[in-house]
């Protein structure tokens, strides 16, 4: 079992120490401290998940450990503890970096909420941190490949809207970079440093994902036996993803309409609005139109969403993206797997330029990665390490199998109907130069020319 994480109290009075332990001890591993200066002593060698710190103690007070543990550590959540004449000092503390504060003699339920918070805000915080320290400029658009005009269009729109805080609709097919995008809004934006919450509407049961969005009561239903606060309230101040949000349902809709109107949540069982500042980012790859025509998706959302919207298109659509993409999927992922320079063979890069990548650039991206794990480490990567799809041809192969399989087509015509398409491409890649497109094809341009017109194409293709 994992240890539980440590909660350091320090308190000059023996029963406040006691009462905050036997409060947070199933949850938190309790160190008890009774001055500053053992606090500032302990944590020279040894780390918290959270701080209680009482105001007044002889010697080193309070607000002294705040600023010291602050100089060392931006995110450990500290919270203060103290008696109702030294509220001042706790909103002194507040702006000194405190989480909170809370008076004597405390409430229990309020100790737990307090200690969640405090914890889940750290570690939401630190996962933001790391996210940057680590990858630094992944989101910038330097990592974001891009050059074709309609790529070029997105950055302009994302680089002016990034700053407001306008909700933005990133529409897309499936793995076209909708996520990226959202992602470089917010570190584009004021709110960077602020925690970005990021929610699949579509991942969560229905029934859960109202207390998901906006926390509930304890009791509010059967199963919630504690309070809970929803990622409306985590990303306050930051940015929330709400992505596949074409799969929330009517009722839900209404709601996070009112949300973005109001600026205010209701907890699930809750009877009091809770003021939240939060900027949001949705995302989609239905078709919002069509779910609005068949009654699924509601019109008042889809208008207040599609402020500012940004259709990331297919990479059927932007072809000369392609080489520009690859180059930086062999450089990214020969660094990540630690392999060293890679050469692809012609015929190699022939396929990946030319295959539709309809799983688009998420698609493109496995199929590098796979490529440069099978392929050798010596030598050009040859075509025999890329997925059958992309050596055996389009996808329509598939479809034709089928229908000859499902006696919706004769052999015999699925293969004329293979074979004039691959004569045609030769064709269109020699520019119909009948002797070179023979010799792609490994025959003679006599031969070609009598399948040519065997298959009734003879006179489609200028001969050259
Ligand atoms: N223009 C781009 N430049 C570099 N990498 C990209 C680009 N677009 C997408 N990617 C990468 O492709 C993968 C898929 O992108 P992402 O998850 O953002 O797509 P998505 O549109 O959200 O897909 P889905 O609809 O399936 O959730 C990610 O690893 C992402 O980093
Ligand atoms: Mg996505």
């Amino acid at each position: 079992m994992a240890s539980k994480p440590v909660v350091l109290i320090v308190d000059d009075e023996a029963g406040v120490r006691e009462s905050v332990r036997m409060v947070l001890k199933d949850q938190f591993d309790p160190v008890l401290l009774d001055s500053g200066e053992a606090a500032i002593e302990w944590l020279e060698s040894n780390t918290a998940a959270l701080v209680y710190l009482d105001i007044l103690m002889p010697g080193i007070d309070g607000l002294e450990v705040l600023e010291r543990i602050r100089e060392k550590d931006r995110i450990l959540p500290v919270v203060m503890l103290t008696a109702t004449k030294t509220v001042k000092t706790a909103v002194s503390a507040m702006k000194l970096g405190a989480f909170d504060y809370i008076t004597k003699p405390f409430d229990v339920e309020e100790l737990r909420m307090v200690s969640d918070r405090a914890t889940e805000n750290a570690s939401l915080r630190r996962e933001v941190e790391e996210l940057r320290d680590a990858v630094g400029t992944r989101y910038g658009f330097d990592n974001i490949i891009g050059e074709s005009e309609s790529m070029q269009d997105i950055f302009k729109t994302v680089t002016a809207v990034a700053p407001l805080k306008t909700t933005v609709l990133i529409m897309g097919e499936s793995g076209t970079g909708k996520e990226l995008i959202a992602k470089a809004i917010h570190f584009h934006s004021t709110r960077a440093d602020k925690p970005m919450v990021t929610l699949n509407c579509a991942a969560i049961p229905e029934n859960l994902l109202e207390s998901e969005l906006f926390g509930h009561e304890r009791g509010s239903f059967t199963d919630a036996v504690e309070r809970k606060i929803g990622q409306f309230e985590y990303g306050h101040t930051g940015t929330i993803f709400l992505d596949e949000i074409g799969e929330m349902s009517p009722a839900l809709q209404a709601k996070l309409l009112r949300v973005l109107e109001q600026g205010e949540i209701m907890r699930v069982g809750g009877n009091r609005p809770i003021e939240v500042d939060v900027r949001v980012v949705a995302a989609t790859n239905r078709n919002l139109q069509d779910a609005m025509a068949e009654g699924q998706f509601r019109s008042d959302l889809y208008y207040r969403l599609n402020v500012v919207s940004l259709e990331i298109p297919s990479l059927r659509e932007r072809k000369e993206d392609v080489p520009h993409l690859i180059r930086h999927f062999v450089d990214m992922k020969t660094k990540e797997l630690g392999l060293g320079d890679r050469e692809l063979a012609a015929g190699t890069l022939d396929r990946l330029l030319n295959y539709p990548w309809p799983g688009n650039v998420r698609e493109l991206e496995n199929v590098i990665e796979r490529m440069l794990v099978l392929g050798p480490a010596q030598g050009a990567i040859g075509p025999e390490h890329l997925p059958s799809e992309l050596v055996d041809g389009p996808a329509v192969t598939m479809h034709v199998r089928e229908q000859v399989l499902s006696g919706h087509k004769s052999l015999s015509d699925a293969v004329d109907e293979f074979e004039r398409d691959i004569i045609g491409e030769a064709l269109n890649r020699t520019h119909y130069n009948q002797t070179r497109a023979a010799s792609i094809l490994g025959t003679t341009r006599r031969i070609l020319k009598y399948r040519m017109d065997k298959l009734g194409i003879g006179g489609l293709f200028a001969e050259r």
